[in-house]
């Protein structure tokens, strides 16, 4: 019998847990001249609220819940592994599985352990070596029964972002650069290298960190369908430009993933192309709060694609809108779900769609101005409530089921 189509809710540790104190961003949070509109701090209280988490992704009709485990807290020092950590991480895999819902981890969020950070992260030529390590360590204690795991999320970030509209201009390079040697010093090193602000040289490390964080997953657990999810925004206009952004920022990635189970595919828009550069949006368009295009037909476009060009299975691990008036991700969810159907109806194998986000969250260097979530988070009491939006999705999921 094929398994079930997944449909799910996805978060990110560093993005709900609060307190992520031993990780890299944390301390980019804190330095004089942070680039961060807001410190994480407690998050959502995640840490403390997972039980509550799972409860609504249950109550909801999912099958299927996305979230990571924080490398800085499973090995807060170089080498020191922390047990209790990892059986926190088992329990909520454990709980998952309980209800009848499928474990979708992921292992690196773009957050890293300050430690990794202050000697060099991921330019470092013995990161993949490091990571693995701690890859083996999550698999070997919780893997079997973990359903779908993620080695990177969209580590080709930083090369999508050569090429959009609002690229990291100059100035907005120093001040990276700033925060980033600011945090170095705090470490007393002399450098500090986060690859999600970086400038894409990590690259050859990440791939080798992905395949061998592939053969350290599986080797504990063989059955965990392996993968990992890109930023694939749907593309359009000058075809030159197309070509070349592809060959840079999606390429290497499916070529590292020709041994994976899936691709993770992870759709918010369209991108515009001129020839070297993207355009902004038209100007009559709709824009979500984050002033992207409002443009849900996004989704099976990158779906369709990312499949002809790998030939894998692809998981939906991220789609959704930045929307302070719900309404508007009311709207958007039962659209992108029809450029799902069609997708599939032209045979695209696609596995499952996972909703970004669960919760209004941390959303980075953008603090908590942005809300993407399915559910309401209380700033002050951490308290959830469930949104409308959320109502139409599990409505959407329910007809197709
Ligand atoms: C990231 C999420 C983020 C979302 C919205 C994705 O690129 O994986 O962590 O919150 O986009 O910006």
């Amino acid at each position: 019998m094929a398994p079930p189509f997944l449909w799910g809710a996805a978060t990110a540790g560093h993005q709900v847990e609060g307190n992520n104190i031993a990780s890299d961003l944390w301390l980019l949070e804190q330095v004089p001249g942070t680039t961060f509109l807001a410190p994480s701090g407690d998050a959502c209280d995640s840490l403390h609220r997972w039980r509550e988490d799972i409860a609504i992704v249950r109550a909801l009709g999912l099958n299927a819940y996305r979230f990571s485990v924080e490398w800085s807290r499973v090995e807060p020092t170089k080498g020191q592994f922390s047990p209790a950590w990892l059986d926190h991480y088992a329990g909520i895999v454990a709980r998952l599985r309980a209800q009848d819902i499928a474990p979708v981890v992921t292992l690196s969020h773009f957050t890293s352990p300050r430690w990794f950070a202050a000697a060099g992260g991921w330019q470092q030529a013995e990161a993949p070596a490091l990571f693995a390590r701690f890859v083996a360590r999550v698999a070997r204690r919780m893997g079997r029964a973990v359903s779908h795991a993620i080695t990177f999320n969209e580590p080709n970030l930083p090369l999508m972002n050569q090429w959009t509209a609002t690229p990291i201009a100059d100035a907005g390079r120093r001040s990276l650069d700033a925060m980033l040697a600011a945090a170095a010093a705090a470490c007393g090193s002399d450098r500090f290298d986060v690859w999600v602000y970086s400038h894409g040289t990590a690259l050859a490390h990440l791939l080798a960190g992905h395949r061998a964080a592939r053969l350290a997953w599986k080797a504990e657990a063989p059955n965990t369908q392996l993968g990992m999810s890109l930023a694939v925004p749907d593309a359009q206009g000058d075809a030159t430009g197309i070509t070349a952004y592809r060959a840079v920022a999606e390429a290497p990635f499916l070529a590292a993933a020709r041994e994976d189970d899936f691709i993770g595919v992870q759709t918010y828009g369209r991108l515009l192309f001129a020839d070297d550069r993207t355009l902004a949006p038209p100007a009559n368009a709709e824009l979500t709060q984050a002033g992207d295009e409002f443009y849900p037909a996004a989704l099976g476009h990158a779906l369709s694609h990312v499949h002809a060009t790998s030939g894998l299975p692809v998981l939906v691990t991220e789609n959704g809108i930045a929307a302070a008036n719900d309404e508007q991700r009311a709207r958007y969810i039962p659209a992108a779900l029809s450029g799902l159907d069609r997708a599939r109806a032209d045979g695209v194998p696609v596995i499952g769609y996972i909703h970004w986000s669960l919760l209004d969250n941390f959303e980075w260097r953008r603090g908590y101005s942005q809300q993407f979530g399915l559910v309401a988070v209380d700033r002050q009491t951490f308290r959830r409530t469930v949104k409308p939006s959320a109502r139409v999705y599990a409505e959407q999921i329910r007809r197709r089921a």
